[in-house]
């Protein structure tokens, strides 16, 4: 069945802890934690600080997607402040080796990033070294934008990429996620769907059902 990873970015901050503890009791698998910086993406969301945070109020894996660049410079502040798995954008650094090595040596999971600009050509030598590929379905920086459809055979081609190579990747649907468009991940191959706005912007009775509801 399909892993749920509520993004936070939609999530009401004032009231951060019992949001989180809402969740932590819905059934998600994960967390899913946008960080922006303002350069990578035209918007700036939240530091390393959130993740321990996090760390004191829930128990889930935390998903860290970092929409930073460059990636490395920060890189082990993450780690440090626990984040489970951490996903990077390819193009925002060089440095793959070194990013890649950093966070499998440390007790994190590698994910990469496709951003709806870059083709699954264009990222194939990853896949034999990442957990997780995030395929992005809007263009990164907001929550509440809608799914891009044509990237949905992404996820058909990385499915097939990962039978025909033995591979062991995570496939992770990011952005525009709701009822319908979590349908269209599913059939495609998608292992993790992140939901932002279709999650939060409702009631928190609803969160639970919401939830399910993608399964
Ligand atoms: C967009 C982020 C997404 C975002 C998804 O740059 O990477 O994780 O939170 O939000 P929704 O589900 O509202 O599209
Ligand atoms: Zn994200």
């Amino acid at each position: 069945m399909v892993k749920v990873a509520p993004s936070i970015l939609s999530a009401d901050l004032s009231n951060f802890e019992r949001e989180i503890k809402i969740v932590d009791e819905s059934g998600a698998e994960y967390i899913h934690i946008d960080i922006m910086d303002g350069h990578y993406v035209p918007n700036i969301t939240f530091g390393p600080n959130i993740i321990k945070t996090l760390k004191k109020i829930t128990k889930k894996i935390l998903d860290v997607h970092l929409m930073i660049e460059p990636v490395e410079p920060l890189l082990k502040e993450f780690i440090v402040a626990g984040a489970d798995i951490i996903s990077f954008h390819p193009e925002a650094d060089s440095n793959h080796e070194k990013i890649i090595d950093t966070i499998a040596n440390s007790d994190c999971s590698v994910g990469i990033a496709i951003h709806p600009n870059i083709s699954v050509k264009n990222i194939e030598h990853f896949l034999k070294k990442v957990d997780h590929v995030i395929v992005m379905t809007v263009i990164p920086g907001f929550g509440g934008q809608s799914f891009l459809m044509e990237q949905a055979k992404k996820i058909a081609e990385l499915s097939e990429l990962r039978k025909k190579n033995n591979y062991s990747f995570n496939i992770e649907v990011d952005g525009g996620i709701n009822k319908d468009t979590a349908k269209i991940c599913t059939n495609n191959g998608a292992d993790i769907l992140v939901a932002g706005s279709y999650i939060f912007s409702e009631e928190e009775e609803k969160y639970k059902q919401l939830i399910n509801s993608l399964r």
